[in-house]
């Protein structure tokens, strides 16, 4: 069946997760971020990830906002950052505003002129995807923007996956689904849609019951994945 959709994680995927650390650690007074900024970088979504799918199975969701920034405490306690408010309230400000990864906005708007539906499937609340698509200036070359809000768990719950035929009344092989997470794209795989997992940091293949159609360094190739 060829793909008539498109989706994409976002964390990761079209938004730099480390460039909130990276950027903080180069402004000026929070130099003890310096050489410690890829660790809590590391440790920040690590420990935010883990806290999606230990509140999905544990039937206890919260707003990914809270959820990342139980993520960041624990990241700034482990590198004895903790008392640091100044630099946990910027390196949450810079969240909101993360920089998309460069190929992003050609790749969209080839997708959209080649007449495809285009969205992102997040884990994030509305207001932070909204404040990144705003930020990445990528709105008018996306379809939608659904949020695990509207379920009530998180990635990666059927009833996650379910929002995009439900949104775009498409088979699930209908659809591409793309995601730098190897558990999500793998997830995704297992739900029933065609799957690209961009494995930038050339990470090794996640052991579980499903693996991801493709596998991409970058998202550079998508269009032509797609047939366009
Ligand atoms: C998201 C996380 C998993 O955007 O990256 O859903």
């Amino acid at each position: 069946m060829p793909i008539t959709t498109c989706v994409f994680d976002a964390y990761g995927t079209l938004f730099d997760v480390t460039a909130a650390a990276r950027q903080a650690a180069d402004g000026p007074g929070f130099e003890a971020l310096k050489d410690k900024w890829p660790t809590v970088a590391g440790h920040w979504r690590l420990k935010q990830l883990q806290y999606t799918w230990l509140r999905a199975v544990a039937d206890a969701h919260a707003d990914f906002w809270d959820v990342t920034q139980d993520g960041l405490d624990w990241a700034l306690d482990a590198a004895g950052l903790q008392g640091d408010q100044k630099l946990r309230q910027r390196l949450l400000d810079l969240y909101w505003e993360l920089q998309a990864y460069p190929e992003v906005p050609d790749m969209l708007k080839a997708l959209k002129e080649g007449g495809m539906q285009t969205a992102i499937l997040s884990n994030g609340s509305p207001p932070m995807l909204n404040g990144a698509v705003q930020s990445a200036g990528i709105g008018d070359v996306l379809d939608d923007v659904l949020s695990v809000e509207s379920v009530g768990v998180f990635k990666p719950h059927a009833r996650v996956y379910d929002l995009v035929p439900e949104r775009f009344n498409c088979a699930r092989n209908e659809v591409l689904f793309v995601s730098s997470n190897g558990w999500d794209a793998a997830g995704a795989s297992g739900y029933g849609f065609v799957t690209a997992w961009v494995n930038r940091a050339g990470e090794p293949m996640d052991r579980l019951p499903w693996t991801p159609a493709h596998v991409l360094s970058d998202l550079t190739s998508i269009p032509k994945l797609v047939g366009l």
